[in-house]
């Protein structure tokens, strides 16, 4: 049986382990006193050493981004958590701040004095309320153990977090978007150059990095670079977070080295629902490459998907079996895309909407078979000229899913409907369509 390797997950299970009492009880707050008499430039090192690649979606590595932030230019620095985490499938950082706030926050008392910054943020999706009020609790707890303020640990370094709670929108997570909002602007991705690590929040030298990269940051600091580069492939590193969604027996978070495959998830995970097979599965949330069984055991790091034609993005796992309608899915999919479309480009704002009206059609058995040739059309040009990933997000289940079911598509014509769906051509027929 393939071993978990919990870490971050260690002590979900046990009832406290969200308070700042059940943290220190495993040597919570050791790797900030520790880090804190190191210098900054060493625990840089450290990090780019242990190989972590940021858990946000594109796997840039964090400690290289650490060391962009220019050093001895007399401005202030900024660490920005992305906690927006909004893409469908994607549930990670939530558990995580649900039942351990305070690794984060350890975490970001590291990386600011790595980076020489006095002020942190987290910004966090407005719809989670639940998970807010436990972040804001654990802060106050934080402050309360000098752990945060000023002259934290004794150590007279000084350090303000601010929890920054978002308004809802999918693009806030795209870091530039992120920033505007925290700043009081409407969430629109920036123009770059210049990147938020020469200017970013006000303007200033900016990290911006997600909730799991700055939480594996202890482990690292107690546990040494070797100890995290002795889980994972080879140029991916360390234990991450994989969240099983939709048509499996037990469906959660499964905290692996990075590389495992889904064959050997789903083993952990009691396999696809009883009686049920696989028939699609997002390697990495909705905006990655469909995948199929053929997949199985395909490597989930960075370069195993990638090679397999998708992406790790962030490890979201969304398990579809056979009663699944994949027009249905994508459909659904693009409606959010089209909905969370900041409008800034046309090839976006306008495409989207396209999208989603050509899979309506199709949905329904209206469409016509010159109807995928225009889907595919319609996104190689959203594809690489819109604004930001957002759009390309969108268009990654369009094509992916007409690689491996076009046939399927096709049923929908011939059956004026979901070939799915026993009741889609009669309906069809009573409207008079
Ligand atoms: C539309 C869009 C939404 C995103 N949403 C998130 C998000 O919710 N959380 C996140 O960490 N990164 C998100 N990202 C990626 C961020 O822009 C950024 O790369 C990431 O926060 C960097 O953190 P990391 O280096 O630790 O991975 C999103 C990107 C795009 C284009
Ligand atoms: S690609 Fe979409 S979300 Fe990104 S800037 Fe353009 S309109 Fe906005």
């Amino acid at each position: 049986m393939t071993k978990l390797t919990p870490v971050l997950s260690a002590h979900w299970d046990e009832k406290d382990s969200f308070t700042i009492e059940g943290y220190k009880r495993h040597g919570g707050y050791t790797a900030a006193a520790k880090a804190l008499k190191m210098e900054p430039d060493a625990i840089i090192q450290l990090v780019k050493d242990s190989g972590l690649r940021g858990r946000g979606g594109a796997g840039f590595p964090t400690g290289m981004k650490w060391g962009f932030i220019p050093q001895g230019d007399n401005k202030d620095h900024y660490l920005v958590v992305n906690a927006d985490e909004s893409e469908p499938g994607t549930c990670k950082d939530m558990p995580l701040l649900l039942a351990n706030p305070h690794v984060l926050i350890e975490g970001i008392i590291i990386g600011s004095y790595a980076i020489r910054a006095k002020y942190a943020f987290i910004y966090i999706r407005g719809e989670v309320t639940h998970v807010v009020r436990r972040v804001q609790q654990a802060i106050e707890d934080a402050y309360k153990a000098g752990h945060l303020g000023k002259n934290i640990f004794g150590s007279g370094v000084d350090l303000e977090l601010v929890l920054h709670v978002g308004a809802g929108a999918y693009i806030c997570g795209e870091e530039t978007a992120l920033l505007d909002s925290l700043e009081g602007f409407r969430g629109q991705p920036r123009l770059r150059p210049p990147f938020p690590a020469i200017a970013g929040l006000y303007a200033r030298p900016t990290v911006v990095n997600n909730v799991e990269s700055i939480a594996s940051v202890p482990s690292i600091i107690n546990n040494g670079a070797e100890w995290f580069q002795a889980m994972g492939t080879e140029k991916s590193k360390g234990m991450t977070l994989y969240s099983l969604s939709g048509h499996v027996a037990n469906p959660g978070q499964f905290e692996a080295p990075l590389g495992i495959t889904l064959r050997e998830l789903l083993e952990l995970a009691g396999g696809i629902r009883k009686g049920h097979q696989l028939k699609f599965w997002t390697p990495g949330g909705s905006s990655t490459p469909l995948f199929t069984a053929e997949h199985l055991d395909t490597p989930l790091d960075y370069e195993g998907v990638s090679a397999a034609g998708s992406m790790l993005g962030t490890k979201a796992l969304q398990i579809f079996d056979e009663t699944t309608c994949i027009v249905r899915a994508v459909l659904r999919w693009t409606e959010f895309y089209k909905h969370e479309s900041c409008g800034k480009c046309t090839p976006c704002r306008e495409g989207t909407w396209w999208l989603v009206q050509i899979l309506k059609d199709l949905e329904s058995g209206k469409g016509t078979e010159a109807d995928l040739d225009k889907l595919l059309d319609l996104c190689s040009n959203i594809m690489g000229r819109s604004f930001c990933a957002l759009a390309d997000g969108a268009a990654s289940p369009i094509v992916s899913s007409l690689k491996y079911f076009r046939s399927e598509y096709m049923e929908h014509l011939h059956n004026g409907g979901c070939p799915l769906d026993p009741q889609a051509s009669t309906l069809f027929e009573k409207a008079g369509v």
